[in-house]
């Protein structure tokens, strides 16, 4: 093995990840006082919280009645009852806060007419527990993700916090003890090899979009955080449930903001039917995603899509006039002009179900401290060990996250991990000394792929697990697909071992750093298939046509997932927590999920 030089840094908290829930943790750390670096491979503002638009969930009732408690509600139920309702009720709770503070940073919410900040519907949003249509996801436009990212990279940089621009982060180093003391990272402009030791280490890496075919996801969303943890040995949770946003561009992937259809836009089949009538009576056009999806898939399959393949369906925004979309939907008017060729003021927008985001992630509390199950206690925290955001699964989302939670998520967990680490974080402690070969394991790897000499290419993988997971982990599963889909996809992985990584070096855009994702991709990848074919319901996200009730004498729980060098899994379960923080609300006990 070659020989690597490695620079050293010492820090209070390292933070993997610059986008909305990294950047929160990171001047909340500085904030109260401790030294906090935050590492990440792409310039903070190019981070993938830039693309998300409709806006962000608080009961702020700026536009209508509205409570928080509803918004707890809603957002179990969203969850199809697979979300731990004290993490939620922590987040529904902190949830008009945290806006007020991002309002007060300056994040340049649009505004109704008496200058409060302007909120539309979103899906599955009530009021009074179902009966109402809430208007709570406030919005900057339809640009609310790049408002928030800038602003919350102006208070970061407003604050002590240190930042490795470029840098990413391969392997967690642990001590003897199972303690998190850090991460070795890659420069990847000068092509040198660091590691970043801290008292605490705060994932913050985002989705695994990329695993698919088509996502709204950026490039960047590789679960760089998930790959790290499964090869430190830890379980990821709940990675079957994968949602589809029903209005990804036909072809082109894009994301289209549900706000469209929260401003008046609707979906419309072949025959020009308003077809989510059929499907959710009440909420149409904005039920949850799960099922505005799956209608879709519906209609395509039973031969009522349009175009010249009935392969999609149409999103259709222009009886809402000029005015409306200039001052409200400016991003997806451009988005849809370049990628569709449409003129949304004249013509429907070609849209289908386009993978967008994991619910599934690292199992946290909601505190952000990583949990695993460990001598029968199923909450057992990973000392030193944080993980927020997309790359987190708190689960406030349960098996299916309603549009404009994930911005909340990102600012309430990010702020909470802050707080979590100045209660136990002395700033300033010194380092305990690690063992010499802590460092052994990552730098093995790092080698080995770096000089991976086989005979397929990192693309050629790459292509195959994204057609792969495509295929047959899709909005509609059935054993059949599944069984097929474990096959293939773990040999895909098992393919791994044979991979061709042309260009060493050690810098951006070379294969090496690709092949890096690709690796953290595949065990995801697999862990997700095979998660979907072991479990035997339909809840959320996750729709089996082969058992279409959800189960909850036997599947209201979380599944754990453990890959294996060879990519083998093994799986366990969390109990979901049904228990409530405080007596402000009452548990809500599972029912039937209509819309
Ligand atoms: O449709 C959207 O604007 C996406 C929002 C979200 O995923 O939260």
């Amino acid at each position: 093995m070659e020989s690597y030089k490695v620079q050293q840094h010492k820090f209070d908290v390292i933070v993997v990840g610059a986008g909305g829930a990294g950047l929160r943790a990171t001047f909340g750390l500085a904030e109260k006082g401790l030294k906090a670096a935050c590492i990440t491979k792409v310039f903070p503002t190019r981070s993938h919280t830039v693309a998300a638009q409709g806006g962000i969930a608080a009961a702020l009732a700026n536009m209508g009645e509205d409570d928080w408690r509803f918004h707890f509600y809603d957002t179990i139920k969203g969850g199809d009852w697979l979300g731990d309702q004290d993490a939620i009720e922590y987040m529904c709770k902190n949830a008009p806060a945290s806006v007020i503070e991002l309002e007060h940073y300056g994040v340049p919410f649009s505004r109704t007419e008496e200058g409060k900040i302007y909120q539309r519907p979103f899906g599955g949003m009530t009021t009074h527990y179902g009966k109402g249509t809430a208007q709570r996801t406030c919005a900057a436009a339809d640009r609310t993700g790049h408002a928030i990212l800038h602003t919350l990279y102006q208070q970061a940089l407003a604050h002590d916090a240190t930042f490795f621009i470029e840098y990413f982060a391969t392997d967690l180093i642990f001590d003897d003890e199972g303690v998190c003391r850090g991460v070795l990272a890659l420069d990847l402009n000068e092509g040198t090899l660091h590691v970043f030791r801290g008292q605490a280490v705060v994932l913050a890496t985002g989705g695994y979009g990329r695993a698919y075919f088509s996502c709204t996801s950026a490039h960047t969303c590789t679960g760089d955080g998930g790959g790290m943890v499964l090869r430190a040995g830890l379980a990821l949770q709940d990675l079957e449930f994968v949602q589809f946003h029903p209005t990804g561009i036909y072809g082109a992937g894009c994301l289209i903001t549900e706000g469209v259809r929260g401003e008046g836009g609707y979906l419309t089949n072949a025959k020009g039917e308003r077809f989510m009538e059929r499907y959710a009576p009440s909420a149409k056009d904005l039920a949850s995603r799960d099922v505005v999806s799956r209608a879709e898939t519906i209609e395509i399959r039973e031969g009522r899509g349009v175009g010249e393949h009935g392969d999609h369906t149409h999103l259709n925004l222009m009886h809402l006039g000029p005015e409306v979309i200039h001052e409200r939907l400016p991003g997806i008017a451009e988005t849809a002009r370049i990628f569709a060729g449409v003129d949304v003021t004249k013509e429907p927008i070609p849209v289908l179900p386009t993978v967008h985001y994991n619910m599934g992630g690292i199992p946290t509390n909601y505190h952000g401290e990583v949990v695993q199950l460990k001598n029968g206690d199923p909450d057992a925290v990973v000392p030193g060990l944080f993980a927020i955001g997309e790359a987190a699964c708190v689960s406030v989302h349960g098996a299916n996250r309603l549009g404009s939670n994930s911005l909340l998520d990102l600012v309430v967990f990010g702020r909470a991990v802050a707080h979590r680490c100045a209660e136990i974080i002395k700033p300033d402690s010194p380092h305990k000394d690690l063992p010499a070969s802590a460092l052994d394991k990552a730098l093995a790897r790092f080698d080995k792929l770096r000089h991976a000499d086989g005979d397929t290419p990192t693309a050629d993988i790459r292509l195959k697990m994204q057609k792969t997971m495509q295929s047959d982990a899709a909005v509609y599963r059935t054993q059949e697909t599944l069984a097929e889909g474990c096959e293939k996809i773990s040999e895909v992985h098992a393919s791994f071992e044979n991979v061709r990584v042309s260009d060493r070096s050690m810098v951006w855009n070379s294969d090496l750093v690709e092949t890096l994702e690709l690796s953290n991709l595949l065990d995801q990848a697999v862990a997700t298939m095979h998660s979907a074919e072991q479990r035997k319901e339909s809840r959320g996200a996750h729709a089996r046509e082969d058992f279409p009730d959800r189960d909850d004498a036997e599947w209201m729980k979380h599944t754990l997932v453990w890959i294996d060098e060879k990519g083998k899994s093994r799986f366990d379960f969390r109990p979901v927590h049904s228990n409530t923080l405080t007596d402000e609300v009452e548990t809500v006990p599972p029912k039937k999920r209509v819309y």
